[in-house]
């Protein structure tokens, strides 16, 4: 469950969290030993904050539906650069922004996305937008910084439940939104089809991708 996105498979499991004193005194209580070095060693405070908060996220999860200690829970990271938990059955999706993370994790595929909305060039918008879809997005009653925002987030949603994340351009995942619903239906560059789930908040978009033939 999610407090603002509608319409979820009922087998996604969703943790948010914001950054605050809490986190910053009880991290080390989540995070492994490995964890712990490879934050030591992010010069970016930034960087440090959002893979704590991102790991605190994820580790709390799978702590809950497992049954275990956070700190026992098992995590790898793939090649491509995505988190799986081995023999758990579970695919996972992480996204952090500002300070904000989140972490799913589903029985079918996933992928989520955050950002915090900021000024950004609107050049970005044509940018990442395939060009069989410009008139559609560009109809929506958005300015064009939701818009990015919202298409950014999709996409990027997109590409992680793939698996290939930014290697691939936003421009090959084609997207038709329903923003009444809070919806989209997406094709990925292999001509996968996901749904989408998506909720525009004041300081951030939030964007969550699932395998469409399971529901
Ligand atoms: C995945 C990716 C799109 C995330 O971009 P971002 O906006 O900077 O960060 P987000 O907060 O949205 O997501 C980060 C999380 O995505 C996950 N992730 C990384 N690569 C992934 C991939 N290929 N597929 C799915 N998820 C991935 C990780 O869990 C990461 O969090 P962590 O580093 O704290 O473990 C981007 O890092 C990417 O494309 N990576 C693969 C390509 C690559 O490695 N390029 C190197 C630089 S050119």
């Amino acid at each position: 469950m999610h407090p603002t996105l509608r319409g979820l498979p009922e087998d996604i499991l969703i943790c948010q969290l914001s950054y605050d004193d809490e986190i910053d005194g009880s991290w080390k209580r989540f995070l492994t030993d490995a964890e712990i070095d490879r934050r030591a060693g992010m010069k970016n405070e930034g960087r440090k904050r959002s893979f704590t908060l991102g790991r605190v996220a994820l580790r709390s999860l799978l702590a809950g539906h497992l049954g275990i200690q956070p700190r026992d829970v098992a995590l790898i990271v793939e090649e491509s650069g995505r988190l799986a938990c081995p023999n758990s059955g579970l695919y996972l999706s992480l996204a952090h922004s500002g300070d904000q993370a989140i972490a799913i994790a589903a029985p079918r595929n996933v992928g989520v996305d955050m950002e915090v909305i900021r000024e950004k060039p609107e050049a970005l918008l044509n940018y990442i937008l395939a060009d069989g879809e410009r008139q559609h997005i560009k109809e929506l009653p958005l300015d064009v910084t939701h818009s990015l925002f919202l298409c950014w987030t999709l996409k990027e949603a997109v590409l992680k439940a793939n698996g290939t994340g930014l290697r691939r351009s936003p421009k090959k995942v084609e997207l038709e939104i329903d923003l009444e619903a809070g919806s989209a239906l997406a094709t990925d560059p292999e001509g996968q089809s996901w749904t989408a789930r998506f909720t525009i908040e004041k300081e951030y978009v939030l964007s969550l991708a699932f395998e469409s033939n399971l529901q």
